[in-house]
């Protein structure tokens, strides 16, 4: 199995423990460290809507939590025939935590794009810009 396939079966796997009774949009998403550890997330909502938390993020707090720092690639899955990009937080918070690293986009049949940060997040504010 490659490495990429690797990370999305982890995300698809995470994805069945996704709480998302409001919107019923379940996305599960899958880190890897430079350590090799990967590190599975889920969007977890909540009643108030604005609580809710990406599974990009879930992972990327997890891995952090953990002590991982340095991470090679990020996968996400949803049952879109579109493939979901990161949205625009999931961006800034992947670039502190990863920077340019391959996003691997894929849905439950198969459909597989991978895109850089760079080209999904250009001119970012970041440590550099303080
Ligand atoms: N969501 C993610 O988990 N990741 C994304 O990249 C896009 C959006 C979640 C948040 C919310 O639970 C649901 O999808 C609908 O926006």
């Amino acid at each position: 199995m490659s490495d990429y396939e690797h990370l999305i079966l982890i995300a698809k796997q995470t994805r069945d423990n996704a709480h998302a009774p409001y919107s019923n949009f379940r996305v599960g998403s899958a880190l890897r460290a430079a350590s090799g550890r990967v590190f599975g997330g889920c969007n977890v909502e909540n009643a108030t809507y604005g609580l809710t938390i990406c599974a990009e993020r879930t992972a990327i707090f997890k891995a952090i939590s953990e002590g991982e720092r340095g991470f090679d690639a990020i996968s996400i899955v949803t049952d879109t025939d579109v493939l979901t990009p990161p949205c625009g937080a999931c961006r800034q918070l992947i670039w502190e935590f990863c920077g340019d690293i391959p996003v691997i986009l894929s849905n439950l049949k198969g459909k597989i794009e991978v895109l850089q940060m760079r080209d999904l997040f250009p001119k970012p504010f970041d440590a550099s810009s303080l």
